[in-house]
């Protein structure tokens, strides 16, 4: 493990000692809005924080929805983004919001944001192509060994934003649904992915995720893969994740209205009463979905298959 490290331009400069200080930072990403990269960073972050790992969860949105998400917004843990464009704009310390949950903690976005894209712009205009990018990297850097997960939440359309988590990341996973749109979205992210690997050579493809789709798909599933395999080369064994993340709306709209993680909601659903024995008592009950547990089940899964590919591809680097 790392200790803690001063950040100097000529440590961030050195993509080999980034590689291992970041070494556990993953971006969701994807220039299509509305494909899952929100839910599926909270629900990420929330699963493997719960089995024990010091997670960290980034924000790089104006709108926020994280804090909603993990039921913040607006809370004294919510600054909307203040610390976290500090950090990347001024250098300074980044302060998270610490043990949003047990063994998670967030750095916090929202509309203190709204100016990053042009600052960087004007940094990448003015001088080095490097520093610019690398700010979000040296702003992770200092805190880094601190978690065994960190997952950015990247906004969409935003391709500065974009490649300031492409600099700062190990893996990249790609949300999307299976609409012509979002695979579009996704070539994007290819063509960016091969980009930022000027300046982060060792950021690797973890997969695709296929968000919002019917359990049963294979026909469209089948499709994805193909897609993801065309744009990404044969380089990366495996794509899609096997674990895709099925559609159930009204589980969504529950989780973000209470400010709960699916796995929170399966659990509070679990302890309250029958909903017909409570409507019998003259309570009014919330009806749950029944898509609850098997959205539960398919974040729990994704989280192990994250671990498992992320160790796996450790391994292979530390025998190579
Ligand atoms: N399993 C699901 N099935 C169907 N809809 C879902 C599911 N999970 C979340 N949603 C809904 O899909 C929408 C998009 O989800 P989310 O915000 O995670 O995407 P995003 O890629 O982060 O969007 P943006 O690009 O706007 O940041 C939200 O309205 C959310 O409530
Ligand atoms: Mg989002």
């Amino acid at each position: 493990m790392l200790g803690a490290m001063t950040v100097t331009t000529d440590w961030v400069k050195d993509h080999r000692s980034r590689a291992v200080a970041l070494r556990r930072v993953v971006a969701a990403i994807n220039e299509k809005g509305g494909v899952g990269k929100t839910s599926i960073t909270a629900n990420l972050a929330g699963q493997v924080a719960a089995t024990g790992r010091r997670t960290l969860a980034i924000d790089l949105n104006r709108q926020g929805n994280l804090s909603r998400d993990f039921g913040i917004r607006r809370t004294p843990q919510d600054d909307q983004g203040a610390a976290l464009r500090s950090a990347i704009v001024e250098g300074t310390a980044l302060q998270v919001a610490p043990d949003v949950r047990p063994n998670l903690d967030v750095a916090v976005g929202g509309s203190k944001l709204e100016d990053l894209t042009l600052t960087i712009t004007m940094l990448l205009t003015r001088g080095d192509f490097h520093e610019a990018y690398l700010k979000l990297a040296a702003a992770i850097a200092p805190i880094a060994h601190e978690y065994q997960l960190i997952v950015i939440d990247c906004p969409p359309e935003s391709p500065v934003l974009d490649n300031l988590a492409l600099a700062a990341a190990r893996w990249v996973m790609i949300p999307t649904k299976s609409d012509d749109g979002s695979l579009d979205g996704m070539e994007l992210v290819a063509q960016r992915f091969q980009q930022m690997r000027q300046i982060n050579p060792t950021m690797q493809l973890l997969g695709a995720v296929l968000f919002a789709t019917g359990t049963n798909a294979k026909a469209i599933h089948g499709k994805v893969r193909k897609s993801v395999a065309d744009l990404f080369g044969g380089e990366d064994k495996s794509p899609l994740f096997q674990q895709h993340i099925r559609h159930a709306e009204r589980v969504a709209v529950d989780c973000r209205e209470m400010g709960m993680l699916v796995h929170e909601l399966k659990e509070y659903a679990e302890q309250q009463p029958n909903y017909w024995t409570a409507k019998r008592s003259g309570l009014n009950p919330r009806p749950m979905s029944a898509a609850l547990d098997g959205l539960a089940t398919d974040y729990l899964n994704l989280a192990k298959e994250l671990l498992m590919v992320i160790a796996q591809s450790e391994q292979r680097g530390a025998q190579a």
